[in-house]
C-alpha cells in the first residue's frame, strides 16, 4: 500500500521512474528526513560533513528550524521579497557555500501561501552540487489538479525531493505524508539500521521503528475512493474558495489579502495593528477559526486562512461573519500593550527566567493554572496573549509558548477522580 501511494505521487508529481518514496508520520518527519539524508550525504572529511548547514528561505515550515536544531545543520535563512513573499533566487543562490548541505523551497509556503520560484532555485542548488527539497507538504495533493501553476515538481531540474502530506489535501487521517527522492541514492541517508546488539536486526526507513500501518492503509483507501478525479474536483473546490475569499476581502474595509495566493491558503492582514488577533476571537465566537501568525521580519502579522472544499459551500457565510467582526472590531478600542509590560517584555533575559517567572507572566497574561497543580486554563480570548507574544523578542515567545506546553501536558491530580481513566 505504501508503494502504491508512491508510485501514485511519484506519477502526480511527474517523478521520473528511478523516483522513490517513504510514508511517515507527517510533514515534519519527512522534512526531517529529508534534511538527515541530505546532512549524511556529504563525503566524509568535507566542510559540509563538519559544519553542516541549510540554506532557507525565511518563509520555510518551521519543521526546518526543528531538523536544524535536531541534526546540528545551521539555518541559514534568506529574506523572502517583502511584496510577493516568495524567495529571491538571487540571494540564495548566493547564499550556498561548501558547508551548505540543502537547499529549500516551498509549494506553497504554509505563512503566505505563494509558490517559491523553484526552477531558479533547483538551478542554483544543481550549479553548486547540492540538493533542493521542495516542502510540498500542503500544495503536493492540490497544484498537480489546478491548471497555470508555476513549476514546482519532479519536472524542475535540479529537485532532489519533494514532501507532500496525505493527511492534509489528501483528505486522509493525520499521520500519513510522504517523501519522494529522485533517487534511491538520494534516499539513503535517512535508512538506518543497525545489528550492534543482541536484539533482532533494526532496519528503519523513518525515525519511527515500529510503526502503524493504520495511517497508510487508510490513506490508500482514501486515494482509491477519490482517484484522479475526485482529487481535482475537491482541488478545484478549495481554490475557487481562496479565490472567491480573496475578492470578497477587497470589499471589507480594515482587512487586506497580503500576497496573491498561488494555492488555497491565504494571509489576511488588518490596517490597525493587532486587529487580526481581536478578528481571530470575534471568528472563533462566530464558530470560525482562523490562526493567528505573529508579525516576522517584513511579514505584519496575519490571519491564516488554510481552505478545504468543505469551505467552498461556506464561503458566503464566512464572509460576511468576517465582515461583521471586522465591523466589532474596528469600532471597539486597538488592542495595546501598556509601555510598562512592553519594557519589561524587552528587559527580559529568557535564559534567566524560572518556572516560578514563567508562572508568574503566564497569570499576567491570563493563562491560569489550577492550584492543584495539573492542566492550564487558556482564556477563551487570545488576542490579548498574542499581543504580548509579539512584543516579546523570539527567544522570550519561544520560552513562554513552552512554558505552556508543558502546563497543559499534565495529568490531573490522583484526587481527582472525574479525570481519572479507571475511575479510582
Ligand atoms: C508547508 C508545510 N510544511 C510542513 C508542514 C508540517 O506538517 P505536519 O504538521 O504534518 O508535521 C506544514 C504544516 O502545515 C506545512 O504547511
Amino acid at each position: 500500500m505504501e508503494q502504491d501511494l508512491v508510485a501514485f505521487a511519484r506519477d502526480l508529481l511527474h517523478g521520473p521512474e528511478t523516483t522513490v518514496g517513504t510514508a511517515t508520520s507527517g510533514g515534519t518527519e519527512s522534512i526531517l528526513m529529508a534534511v538527515l539524508a541530505a546532512r549524511d550525504a556529504s563525503p566524509r572529511g568535507s566542510v559540509a560533513a563538519a559544519r553542516p548547514s541549510m540554506v532557507l528561505p525565511s518563509t520555510a515550515h518551521a519543521a526546518f528550524r526543528k531538523a536544524a536544531h535536531y541534526f546540528g545543520v545551521r539555518p541559514v535563512v534568506v529574506d523572502v521579497d517583502p511584496v510577493t513573499y516568495r524567495a529571491k533566487p538571487g540571494a540564495m543562490a548566493r547564499a550556498i557555500d561548501d558547508t551548505t548541505i540543502l537547499v529549500v523551497a516551498s509549494a506553497p509556503s504554509y505563512a503566505h501561501g505563494v509558490i517559491d520560484p523553484v526552477p531558479a532555485i533547483a538551478a542554483a542548488a544543481a550549479t553548486r552540487g547540492v540538493r533542493c527539497h521542495v516542502d510540498a507538504c500542503i500544495g503536493g495533493m492540490i497544484l498537480p489538479f489546478l491548471d497555470g501553476v508555476r513549476p514546482w515538481d519532479f519536472a524542475v531540474e535540479g529537485v532532489t525531493s519533494v514532501s507532500v502530506d496525505l493527511h492534509k489535501y489528501g483528505y486522509a487521517p493525520k499521520g500519513i505524508s510522504l517523501l519522494l527522492h529522485r533517487t534511491p541514492a538520494l534516499r539513503r541517508g535517512h535508512y538506518f539500521a543497525t545489528a550492534d546488539w543482541p536484539g533482532y536486526t533494526m532496519l528503519n526507513t523513518t525515525a519511527q521503528s515500529t510503526k502503524s500501518g493504520g495511517p497508510v492503509a487508510a490513506a490508500w483507501a482514501v486515494a482509491r475512493v477519490l482517484g484522479h478525479e475526485g482529487y481535482a474536483a475537491l482541488a478545484r473546490s478549495a481554490r475557487q474558495a481562496c479565490l472567491d475569499i480573496t475578492r470578497g476581502v477587497g470589499g471589507i474595509p480594515g482587512i487586506d489579502v497580503v500576497a496573491t495566493p498561488d494555492s488555497t491558503l491565504l494571509a489576511l492582514s488588518s490596517t490597525r495593528s493587532g486587529d487580526v488577533y481581536l478578528l481571530a476571537d470575534e471568528l472563533a465566537d462566530r464558530g470560525w477559526f482562523v490562526q493567528p501568525q505573529l508579525p516576522y521580519a517584513a511579514s505584519p502579522a496575519t490571519l491564516h486562512l488554510s481552505l478545504s472544499a468543505a469551505t467552498a459551500p461556506l464561503v458566503p457565510e464566512f464572509l460576511s461573519a468576517l465582515a461583521e467582526a471586522a465591523d466589532t472590531v474596528s469600532s471597539g478600542p486597538q488592542l495595546t500593550v501598556g509601555p510598562g509590560i512592553a519594557g519589561v517584555l524587552a528587559a527580559l533575559d529568557p535564559a534567566s527566567l524560572t518556572d516560578a517567572m514563567l508562572d508568574g507572566l503566564l497569570a499576567a497574561s491570563g493563562v491560569s493554572a489550577p492550584t492543584d497543580g495539573s492542566g492550564l486554563a487558556l482564556p477563551r480570548r487570545m488576542a490579548p496573549i498574542n499581543a504580548l507574544l509579539e512584543c516579546a523578542r523570539i527567544p522570550l515567545r519561544e520560552a513562554l509558548l513552552l512554558a505552556v506546553l508543558d502546563r497543559l501536558n499534565r495529568p490531573a491530580a490522583a484526587s481527582d477522580q472525574e479525570s481519572c481513566l479507571f475511575g479510582r
